[in-house]
């Protein structure tokens, strides 16, 4: 049977915690997608169609990875684009709790022949969330290393325009 993956999140923006998990489980799986939710709890930097084509220009070297974009449940998502595996990262302990309580309600949702797989996070970016190279960022932190050169760009454009 073909494996086809997803990968989701809020990538605002994608970092390059995110990059790793991408790269590792591309590697694992026929297909890999990147499905970008539109979270309209979280105030986003990026529009979800910017957010497209960047994340899209970044994983332009992984051939079996694209990208898409999706709201309201994820199993809904997951069951009717039939992915067979959900990619999810975990950066410590307290990712922990929160994520196996998402997957065993996922399991209840998803059709019977999806798995929800769990990657360690390299530890040089375990400390990592979009919202903390957010803030460090426009308060003139330094996040080189952190994000995607191309989004760093953006991120700088979008700052020197609020300024
Ligand atoms: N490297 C760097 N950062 C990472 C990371 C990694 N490997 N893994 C997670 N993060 C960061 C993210 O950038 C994010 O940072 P932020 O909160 O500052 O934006 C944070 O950790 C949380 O990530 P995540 O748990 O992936 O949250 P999310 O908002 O990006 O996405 C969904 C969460 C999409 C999986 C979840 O909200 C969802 O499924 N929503 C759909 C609605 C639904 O079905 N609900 C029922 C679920 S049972």
């Amino acid at each position: 049977m073909k494996t086809r993956a997803l990968y989701t999140g809020s990538f605002d923006p994608l970092t390059n915690g995110h990059m790793n998990i991408i790269t590792r489980a591309s590697k694992l799986y026929d297909e890999l997608t990147v499905g970008i939710i539109a979270n309209p709890s979280k105030k986003a930097l990026f529009p979800i169609e910017e957010r497209e084509i960047m994340i899209a220009e970044a994983l332009s070297c992984l051939g079996n990875v694209k990208v898409d974009h999706f709201s309201g449940l994820l199993a809904d998502f997951v069951n009717s684009h039939g992915f067979n595996v959900v990619v999810r990262g975990l950066r410590g302990a307290t990712d922990f709790d929160y994520e196996i309580q998402m997957a065993q309600m996922n399991a209840r949702l998803f059709n019977d022949q999806v798995e929800t797989v769990f990657l360690m996070t390299d530890p040089q970016y375990s400390f990592l969330s979009s919202s903390m190279v957010k803030e460090v960022h426009s308060l003139g932190g330094c996040i080189d290393g952190l994000v995607p050169e191309a989004i760093l760009k953006r991120m700088d454009e979008v700052l020197q325009k609020q300024a």
